[in-house]
């Protein structure tokens, strides 16, 4: 079978991309798969996956474009198969103003939130922030990855400044409270019966989990599996599982959780291209129950079409 690991692509985290695929690409290799290489340029890549001829798609692109559906729905009307979650989980994944929604009406814990467009008046918005939450508040773009246009928001007069950051990559941002508390972070993997893997705990140094803390090596210190109660460990995978299935997941998600001071869980969010790179967590989650990495992303390509 020949593969073609997608990567890159037109957005933010178009260089991120570009290292989860080239780790996966050398993973595939190591297992003796003949697989190739192919940049996300989408007006051409119709021609391009064509030209590959391949069997099977390794989507390795996050964000815009490969994690929001857009890629598959391109190889669902080809017929190529392909790895990770279809077009509709995808989508609903990649839209945390959308995805909160449906975890809010099935009872799975998340931040309090509000969204809002940027077609409305800034100073409106900004009141009724102020009206509707305590500072701090956590101010999000709301189809982004990699915390890009993330702020949280400690004083009422850097909240015009993180609005204006959150809008600029895309047109609704969602508004939610700040959990205090600690950064947990669970894979969960497979098709029919989805499974979570250890739980791992994020511990940023400088105290906030932004982009240099997720992509600078020795910036943050993952601790898996977290140092955890075993009841909370349950309640953590268990809702981690619940969103994953909720939202038609397959092969696998990584879903992001804080853990309050009572240990109570609000999901922020599920990834479904969640990163693969050396800093990357899935890759620790998967070292920690014994699975090498080109073992993880050998399973993940044969769970693509299945
Ligand atoms: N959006 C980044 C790649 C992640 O979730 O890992
Ligand atoms: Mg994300």
């Amino acid at each position: 079978k020949k593969i073609a690991v997608v990567m890159g692509g037109p957005s933010s985290e178009r260089e991120v991309s570009l290292r989860t695929g080239q780790a996966i690409l050398q993973a595939l290799r190591s297992k003796g798969y003949q697989a190739v290489g192919l940049e996300l340029d989408p007006a051409q890549f119709i021609d391009d996956i064509r030209q590959a001829e391949v069997d099977v798609v390794f989507n390795a692109v996050h964000g815009k474009f490969g994690e929001d559906g857009m890629l598959q729905g391109t190889l669902e009307m080809l017929g190529i198969p392909y790895t990770g979650s279809g077009v509709l989980a995808s989508a609903v994944a990649m839209d945390k103003s959308i995805s909160k929604r449906l975890f809010l009406s099935s009872g799975i814990p998340t931040p309090r939130s509000q969204v809002f467009n940027k077609y409305s008046d800034g100073e409106e918005v900004a009141a009724a922030i102020l009206a509707g939450f305590t500072i701090p508040v956590v101010v999000k773009s709301s189809a982004q990855g990699s915390s890009i246009g993330v702020t949280i928001v400690d004083q009422a007069e850097k909240l015009a400044a993180a609005l204006k950051e959150a809008f600029a990559y895309s047109d609704n941002l969602v508004v939610e409270e700040f959990i205090d508390g600690r950064e947990v972070t669970i894979a969960v993997w497979g098709n029919k019966s989805p499974a979570a893997l250890p739980i791992i705990e994020i511990v940023p140094h400088s105290g906030c989990y932004d982009y240099h803390s997720k992509y600078t090596t020795g910036a943050t210190d993952y601790i898996v599996p977290a140092p955890l109660e075993e009841l909370v460990v349950e309640k953590l995978q268990k809702v981690a599982v619940q969103a994953f299935n909720l939202l038609g997941c397959r092969g696998i998600a990584r879903v992001d959780v804080m853990l309050d001071k009572a240990n109570q869980p609000y999901v922020l969010e599920v990834n479904t291209i969640p990163g693969m790179t050396a800093t990357s967590l899935v890759p620790k989650a998967a070292a920690a129950s014994g699975i090498s990495f080109a073992d993880l992303c050998e399973r993940l390509l044969l769970m693509a079409g299945e």
